[in-house]
């Protein structure tokens, strides 16, 4: 087995992907790849512009599109922040699992509510009730991130970038003696 370089951060939405991406990035010099930054800056529109204007199907086209790229090429020391939806289709998720040490960032329900209550960038959440639209897409995303090597908790985002490191060191490490 070859040395996976790449880690990726998986969970959510409002989950802390983000942050937790910066943390590692800061902390431990990782190189940071944020796929709904790269998405608005491929389209040269916001995330919230390209659901209102093109379409869910466009946007995960073109998510699908770049994952695929950045994951294939496996870049060294690096982290991919994924959006929420980025794991739904078969094809990312596989990708994902063989190239990359992937990681699913867990939040509480109430945590996730608190944090996105006022937010107006996440387009699957506009409209409604915020709080039942979360509910109902938690309930339908409950177990799609089931298939990460490691989950870790959102609330200490630098004791979570330390178990990360750790663990991918130790899957390395394994990696290499079952050759
Ligand atoms: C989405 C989550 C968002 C963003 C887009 C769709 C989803 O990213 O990719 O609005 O389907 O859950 P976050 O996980 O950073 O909110």
């Amino acid at each position: 087995m070859r040395r996976i370089a790449m880690i990726s951060l998986i969970g959510f939405t409002g989950a802390g992907k983000s942050s937790l991406g910066r943390v590692l990035a800061m902390r431990y010099g990782f190189l940071l790849w944020d796929l709904d930054h790269m998405i608005e800056r491929k389209e040269n529109m916001s995330i919230a512009e390209i659901f209102a204007e093109k379409g869910e199907s466009y946007f995960r086209e073109v998510e699908g599109n770049i994952l695929k790229n950045i994951v294939s090429q496996g870049f060294s020391n690096s982290v991919l922040v994924t959006g929420g939806g980025a794991v739904l289709r078969e094809q990312s998720r596989a990708l994902l699992i063989s190239r990359s040490f992937v990681i699913h960032l867990h939040a509480d329900f109430k945590v996730i509510v608190q944090r996105l209550l006022h937010d107006k960038s996440r387009p699957l959440l506009q409209g409604g009730d915020m709080e039942s639209t979360l509910a109902q897409l938690h309930a339908k995303r409950e177990h799609a991130y089931e298939f990460a090597h490691l989950t870790v908790d959102s609330r200490d985002l630098e004791e979570a970038a330390a178990k990360i490191v750790g663990g991918w060191y130790e899957f390395n490490r394994r990696s290499q003696i079952l050759i």
